[in-house]
């Protein structure tokens, strides 16, 4: 776990491995004369880059009049051992313009920062740039969040492999003496929501030979001992951290024709995890449930993916894994909330058992889907979930699914489709997405679309039947089963991983997630 401190003097006398000060680029039509207190160079000092010009005598104007660094966002330049610091480096970090520096920004800086960043310890000035809609506690929760996920690597197979370096130490300076206590406590949370993210992460970049849903159902119970072994006192007491698992036959006994059907044609078993954390005062308190698909490999079923899409569905159960990352973030940071994860997790395989192309099944609420498209499975399985979490008794729900290459047709990859008929939920969801730079947009679903998925035999069909509006035509089909509460679907096809040679998860949209969860918890 990386070691926090708050600092509130003299940033020049820390030993550490590097300091890092900010400078914004000169305001637009100004670049000759910058807005600089130090008036060298077209950009804007920091309280701290200032500071730093002091004690060196000058060693950022230097780097300014070489024209290396403009302060443009995303710049970094690294100084090493100047004269008056005792960090080992100073990196310069650019910051953009001010009247632009935003939630994006920050976050995206901050991953540079982490990215340049050599060594094990380092001292953050952040404060000297925090947009200016937020406060020092979403600064620096953001700060650690994003940083130390982005010194997160691919768990490597390789031979070689080496350890990748970590952050060890963090100092984050303040001026505000009085908020320390307040400070600790948001770096804390930083480094909570980027373990959180860094499970989810490691399992979806796990390949999906060890990745199963025996896996799945393994990691959940680990999180549990973890966070059992870690509750003392009065909190050990009764099992605030619970997690139940159906198996085929209990599968079969509910009546879960959705979930055993994407399951058929593979060896092994489909099964429906429910990882929770009773953190509410009153444990009857209506809990959040978060239902994530947890497709382990998505072949397609006996409708074949071709080759070269094959691969990326491994991480078919991206929001499966973000939905168990996400209770152990709760249990973590002991939220006064009731979380319940919903993880149905199954392989969809062709084979001679496998669910066929016109087959007809019953699902968890008794309805009858008649299955035109065995690679449309994601709705089967989300749908007898949240069919299930109806007997929570939800104070609201969110469902999170690779669902539809449609989706990212329509958004790209950069912005998860939010589909929601409630406009409390889709208001809270969206201002979590700012919080926390992970970008939804709001989709429709419902009304005509409903019009595609009437069948003459059955009472649903799992695929319209023209190639039209495909991720709300899917929203659609999961809304008949939605439980009676405030519900949102989140496709995150384009968002949960990255693709190309360096694919690899980006644990999205667990950090919209849990801003939205710690929004909830600050209510309760
Ligand atoms: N898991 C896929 C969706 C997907 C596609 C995720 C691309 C990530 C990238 C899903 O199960 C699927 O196959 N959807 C089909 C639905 C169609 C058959 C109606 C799709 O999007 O092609
Ligand atoms: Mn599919
Ligand atoms: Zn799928």
């Amino acid at each position: 776990m990386t070691r926090c401190e708050v600092l509130t003097q003299n940033i020049c006398e820390v030993d550490a491995d590097a300091l890092v000060v900010g400078l914004f680029a000169a305001p637009q039509g100004d670049s000759r004369e910058s807005g600089g207190q130090a008036g060298n160079g077209a950009a804007v000092y920091t309280a701290s880059a200032l500071e730093v010009e002091n004690a060196t005598s000058g060693a950022v104007s230097r780097v300014l009049a070489t024209g290396d660094f403009t302060g443009a966002r995303g710049e970094i330049v690294v100084i090493y051992g100047p004269e008056g610091v005792k960090a080992r480096r100073v990196i310069l970090a650019g910051l953009g313009a001010i009247d632009a520096f935003n939630e994006e920004a920050f976050a995206e800086v901050h991953r540079k920062i982490a990215a340049a960043a050599r060594g094990s310890s380092i001292v953050l000035t952040s404060e000297d740039f925090i947009p200016e809609t937020r406060d020092a506690r979403w600064a620096a929760r953001t700060a650690l969040r994003v940083m130390l996920f982005e010194k997160t690597p691919v768990k490597s197979f390789k031979s070689s492999a080496r350890p990748a370096p970590q952050l060890e130490s963090v100092v984050w300076f303040s001026e505000d003496e009085a908020a320390r206590g307040e400070l600790l406590a948001a770096l804390e949370e930083g480094c909570v929501c980027a373990e959180a993210m860094r499970i989810a992460k490691n399992l979806g970049d796990l390949p999906p030979n060890e990745c199963t849903p025996q896996h799945m159902y393994e990691t959940a119970c680990r999180l549990r001992d973890a966070v059992e072994g870690a509750l003392t006192g009065e909190e050990a007491a009764r099992p605030a951290v619970t997690v139940e698992v159906m198996r085929r036959e209990d599968l079969e006994k509910a009546g879960m024709g959705g979930i055993l059907a994407v399951g058929r044609g593979s060896d092994v078993e489909p099964l429906l995890i429910e990882f929770s954390w009773w953190g509410a005062a009153d444990r009857a308190a209506a809990p959040i449930v978060v239902v994530g698909k947890g497709v382990t490999f998505d072949a397609g079923g006996l409708n074949l993916k071709p080759g070269r899409s094959m691969p990326e569905m491994k991480y078919d159960m991206s929001g499966a894994a973000a939905a168990l990352a996400l209770v152990k973030m709760a249990a973590d940071l002991r939220l006064p909330l009731n979380v319940v994860a919903l993880a149905p997790c199954a392989e969809n395989l062709p084979s001679g058992r496998a669910l066929k192309p016109a087959d007809i099944i019953r699902m968890g609420n008794s309805m009858t889907v008649e299955v035109l498209n065995a690679d449309a499975e994601g709705r089967l399985l989300l749908a007898d979930a949240l069919y299930r979490a109806q007997r929570l008794n939800p104070a609201a729900c969110v469902d999170v699914a690779t669902l539809t290459g449609a989706c990212v047709v329509a958004l790209g990859t950069n912005i998860s489709g939010l589909f929601c008929s409630s406009s409390e939920l889709t208001a809270e969801l969206t201002a979590a997405a700012e919080s926390a730079d992970d970008p939804v947009w709001p989709m429709p679903m419902g009304g005509r679309y409903r019009e595609l998925l009437k069948s003459n035999c059955a009472d649903l069909v799992n695929t319209g039947n023209q190639p039209h509006s495909g991720a709300s035509t899917a929203a659609t089909f999961l809304q008949a089963f939605a439980p009676k509460c405030p519900w949102a679907h989140l496709d995150v096809a384009g968002t949960a991983n990255t693709t190309g040679a360096d694919r690899q998860s980006t644990a999205r949209p667990l950090p919209l997630l849990m801003e939205w969860l710690l929004a909830r918890a600050q209510r309760a």
